[in-house]
């Protein structure tokens, strides 16, 4: 590729991408390459991309860190002559806290060890949660590992593992949390840092952890297990504040009532009646209405799971398995029934198989019985409609 007259690689069609309001990844590679030699590189590289509208990364590359089995996705230029300094170019996955918190102490330490060692580039975050810190060497992986660990910080999952749980902000900033997402989400992190750190499962496995069914970390699309806040009473409802929504002109009727999907709600004018009984906690209403209602007082979370992106069999959301658990029982029932998950897809998973599609394969009714849990009727939206019915043959029954 062409120098430019300053020494930087040509890229007509990336500084296009300098225009125009939003921040422009451009500008802040450019800016990367006052601390590093990679970033010329990597814009190269980028430009010739463009050009040619195809990647120009080799298939794959196994790189990692003494002790461990995943956290590091390695990757190499297919022109290593023409980009000598993205020829290896491994992202590190590093575990984030939850709900993304940082101290500005913290951000600089990490900044530090990664001028030092990599690239200078980053991701904040990786759709799983994790911090990535986007191109370095194999030789500076370990010293980086080093130096991170040092710090307090260590890698993220990566491959068939258990990979880097991640949760909604919850009761640090959100009056809707219905448990502590943030607490749980460390709790198994850290409980569970082997199966993160060491892959043995047939396929990865994740885990998301919203407050409250609005699913701010979009937990019912992007993870395995989907462990959702939720409440069993009444929903709280302060009527003055209601009152000021009215008078404030909120048309409570229009805007709340009609679009409950269960229609169990009445405005009069005056009083706002709910049936609680027919309540799905869909959030609407008290998204509409922050001041003047909220959760119930009786909170805990649904566990769903299954969820996955479409290969092999289809794209999946995580489906209901217990309906509701109470909050301080949430870590207890997890660890209890990942124990059982984990055992039955060990045993009948197939080779790259996630948990979601070896439900469709064996069935709900095979997967629950495996696990030992008994069926309830909120697993499903509808019951089946064809008869294709299997009956399991019981000591003196029909033969
Ligand atoms: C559980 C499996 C099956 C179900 C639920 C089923 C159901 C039906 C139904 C609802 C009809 C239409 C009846 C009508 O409109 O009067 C039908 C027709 C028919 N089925 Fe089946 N069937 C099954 C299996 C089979 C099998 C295995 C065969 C052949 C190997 C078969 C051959 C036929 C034939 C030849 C007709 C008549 C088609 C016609 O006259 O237009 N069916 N079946
Ligand atoms: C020449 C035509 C067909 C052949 C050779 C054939 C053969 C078979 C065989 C070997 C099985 C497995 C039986 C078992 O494992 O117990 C089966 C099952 C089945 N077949 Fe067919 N089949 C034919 C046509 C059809 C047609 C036309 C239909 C539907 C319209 C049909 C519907 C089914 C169903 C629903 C089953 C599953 C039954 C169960 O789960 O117990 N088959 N068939
Ligand atoms: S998922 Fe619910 S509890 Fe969590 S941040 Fe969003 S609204 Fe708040
Ligand atoms: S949470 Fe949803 S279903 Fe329940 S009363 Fe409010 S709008 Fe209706």
């Amino acid at each position: 590729m062409a120098d430019g007259s300053n020494g930087k690689p040509k890229t007509e069609l990336l500084d296009q991408l300098e225009k125009g309001p939003w921040p422009s990844f451009v500008k802040e590679i450019k800016s990367a390459c006052e601390t590093s030699d990679a970033p010329k590189d990597l814009l190269g590289q980028l430009e010739l991309s463009y050009k040619e509208k195809k990647g120009h990364w080799k298939h794959g590359g196994l790189v990692g860190v003494l002790g461990y089995g995943g956290g590091v996705i390695g990757r190499y230029s297919d022109i290593p002559e023409q980009f000598p300094k993205v020829a290896h170019f491994h992202t590190m996955r590093i575990n984030h806290p939850a709900g993304w918190f940082y101290t500005s102490d913290a951000l600089r330490t990490i900044c530090d060890i990664w001028e030092r060692h990599g690239s200078g580039l980053t991701n904040m975050h990786g759709s799983t949660g994790d911090i990535i810190l986007l191109g370095t060497t194999t030789d500076q992986l370990e010293p980086t590992f080093q130096e991170l660990a040092n710090a307090g910080f260590d890698l993220g999952g990566s491959g068939s593992d258990l990979r880097t749980p991640s949760c909604c902000v919850g009761q640090a900033r959100c009056e809707w949390a219905c448990y502590d997402t943030m607490k749980l989400c460390y709790d198994l992190t850290m409980n569970y840092q082997d199966e993160l750190h060491r892959p043995a499962f047939a396929y990865k496995f994740k885990i998301k952890m919203a407050g409250c069914p609005n699913d701010c970390v979009a937990s019912i699309a992007r993870a395995d297990c989907s462990v959702i806040g939720t409440w069993k009473d009444d929903i709280q409802v302060d009527e003055g504040e209601v009152a000021k929504y009215a008078a404030g002109g909120l048309d409570i009727q229009k805007e709340v009532c009609s679009l409950c999907p269960s229609k169990c709600m009445e405005w009069d004018g005056k009083k706002l009646a709910i049936e609680n009984h027919e309540c799905v906690r869909c959030m609407h209403c008290i998204n509409v209405m922050p001041k003047a209602l909220r959760p119930g007082k009786e909170r805990g979370a649904v566990v769903l799971l299954g969820a996955k992106a479409p290969i092999m069999q289809g794209a999946l959301l995580s489906s209901v398995l217990i309906p509701f658990v109470p909050a301080d029982e949430i870590e207890e029932t997890l660890k209890e029934l990942f124990t059982r998950i984990w055992e039955f897809w060990d045993e009948y998973g197939r080779s790259r198989e996630r948990v979601g599609e070896l439900i469709q394969r064996v069935g709900m009714s095979a997967f629950l019985e495996g696990i030992g849990l008994d069926p309830a009727p909120e697993m499903v939206s509808a019951p089946r409609d064809n008869p294709y019915i299997y009956f399991q043959n019981v000591e003196g029954g029909d033969k």
